[in-house]
């Protein structure tokens, strides 16, 4: 069994045997989510897609906090083990068997560098996630636009893939249609959209050209997906 609780934007909370786990955990400032860093004192591992403030987020304090693994990319793990972190470097392609479960970094095309007082700072390449837990597999893509290496995730049958169609700095809705078309999941959640005024997009519409055989799950902050 496992749960996946929509925490708005890109940020989701995945709870499965062993894992209470935080996805690109916006919160503080993300003017969609509804709940705060606190609502998660006993969360064990944080997945981090990229260095930009949207996806983050929160990650330093909750670590802090609740001594969670972060597990992102080399460059971005070598950023927050000086932060004190404790974290689990992994890269585009690799895969590595947790305690529950396996995870896999997928590539993803975007930016990857992390804003300190004032200046970028390389954060390595932006990955999305594929996690195999409690016999399903969630794909979060994080930010990115359609690439073809998303055919690559047919073979892998995605049970829930978590795709942003907010367009400007990710796919549209357009490219989104086309992703769930290349990556073929039971359930596609969206994401990423909303947030800011330019990444304004319409779910319904999203749902509307999904191609058929996938279930669309528009998820408000706060509303959750059991499978
Ligand atoms: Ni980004
Ligand atoms: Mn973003």
């Amino acid at each position: 069994m496992v749960k996946v609780t929509f925490l708005g934007h890109s940020a989701f909370y995945v709870e499965s045997e062993g894992l209470r786990g935080l996805i690109d955990p916006f919160l503080t400032g993300n003017p969609m989510a509804t709940s705060k860093p606190e609502d998660f004192p006993d969360v064990n591992f944080i997945f981090v897609t990229h260095g930009h403030g949207d996806h983050i987020g929160d990650t330093v304090s909750i670590a802090k906090n609740t001594q969670a693994t972060v597990i992102s990319n080399f460059e971005l793990s070598h950023f927050f083990q000086k932060q004190g972190l404790m974290c689990h470097p992994m890269h585009i392609g690799g895969v590595f068997k947790f305690p529950f479960g396996r995870v896999k970094l997928t590539n993803a095309l975007h930016g990857s560098d992390v804003e300190v007082e004032g200046e970028l700072v390389p954060g390595g390449n932006p990955v999305g996630f594929l996690l195999e837990l409690g016999g399903k597999k969630i794909y979060h893509a994080g930010d990115t636009g359609l690439t073809m290496d998303m055919q690559l995730l047919e073979k892998e049958k995605v049970d829930i893939a978590m795709l942003p169609i907010g367009g400007n700095f990710t796919m549209d809705i357009a490219d989104a249609v086309r992703a769930v078309g290349m990556i073929r999941p039971e359930i596609v959640i969206p994401m990423h959209y909303d947030t800011f005024e330019v990444i304004s997009a319409d779910p319904q519409a999203f749902r509307d050209q999904v191609p058929q055989g996938v279930r669309t799950e528009i998820l408000k902050a706060g509303q959750f997906l059991e499978i």
